[in-house]
């Protein structure tokens, strides 16, 4: 059984489809990147999986579970995390603040007059974790405005593992980032991805970071599916290829 199973997936907006019909499965701890040309839909069919933008038509099941109709948080305590295009932190909390606000996406604190506290030193090493994994350690009690844009990002990541997802949903992580910051990010991906034993729905501009950590590639063209398959084949495939290069435009 697949970890998500999306049927149809469909978004329009008056007569266009940003999203048709699109199918996609993912099997637990899968690493899967969804590339294609600006405006392909990428971001709307991450967004309709995630709970974040009602479908116009499609189904998702998630653990073999009919969550369609599911709200975001419904679906972050299930263990769908998503990171999102536009850094989405809150800027004046701590670094550490923001992981911790992860860690309680997943396991509301509840109110436990003799397991209280424990639960929260627990949250506190678990954030911390997440914020040493990804290289902020140093900066847990930074505002998080004030961290520079490719820690903000790296934070985000941080704040989606602290949720311990099943799926992790990562929209252009490495966006607005140097070649040298993009560089340390694929690297640090590589190394929590790993470790989280999370499956991964990736989009990301960069076809290097693309290759470097999605053995699975799935290609978006005008809201459809062209191509779907190991990394090797879809790089060679021919529409691909002029999806890439204008040839369909
Ligand atoms: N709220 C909206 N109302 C109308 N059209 C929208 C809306 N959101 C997105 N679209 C359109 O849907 C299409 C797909 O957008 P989407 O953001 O999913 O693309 P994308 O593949 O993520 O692109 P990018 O690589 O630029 O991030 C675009 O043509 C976009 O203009
Ligand atoms: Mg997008």
């Amino acid at each position: 059984m697949s970890l998500l199973e999306c049927r149809g997936l469909t978004r329009a907006w008056g007569a266009f489809r940003a999203v048709d019909g699109v199918d996609l499965d993912l099997a637990e701890r899968e690493i899967c990147a969804v590339i294609g040309p600006n405006g392909a839909g990428k971001s709307t069919l991450f967004a309709m999986i995630a709970g974040n933008l009602r479908k116009s038509a499609g189904t998702v099941r998630f653990d073999g579970e009919e969550v369609s109709q599911l709200s975001a948080p419904a679906l972050a305590s299930r263990g769908v995390a998503r990171s999102f295009q536009i850094t989405a932190i809150c800027p004046g909390l701590t670094a550490l603040e923001n992981v911790r606000l992860g860690v309680q996406a997943r396991q509301p604190l509840r109110w436990r007059p003799f397991g209280g506290s424990a639960a929260m030193r627990e949250g506190e090493t678990r954030a911390l974790h997440w914020l040493e994994r990804l290289s902020l350690a140093d900066r847990a009690q930074t505002p998080a405005g004030e961290l520079a844009h490719g820690d903000q990002r790296l934070l985000e990541v941080a704040v989606a593992l602290a949720q311990e997802p099943r799926l992790l949903i990562l929209d252009e992580p490495t966006q607005g980032m140097s070649v040298e910051e993009t560089r340390r990010t694929v690297d640090l991906l590589h190394g929590v991805m790993a470790e989280a034993a999370t499956a991964v729905l990736l989009v990301e501009h960069d076809l290097d970071v693309v290759f470097a950590l999605a053995p699975r590639i799935v290609v978006l063209h005008r809201g459809r599916k062209i191509a779907d398959g190991p990394a090797a084949q879809v790089r060679a495939d021919d529409a691909v290829q002029q999806a890439y290069l204008g040839g369909l435009d």
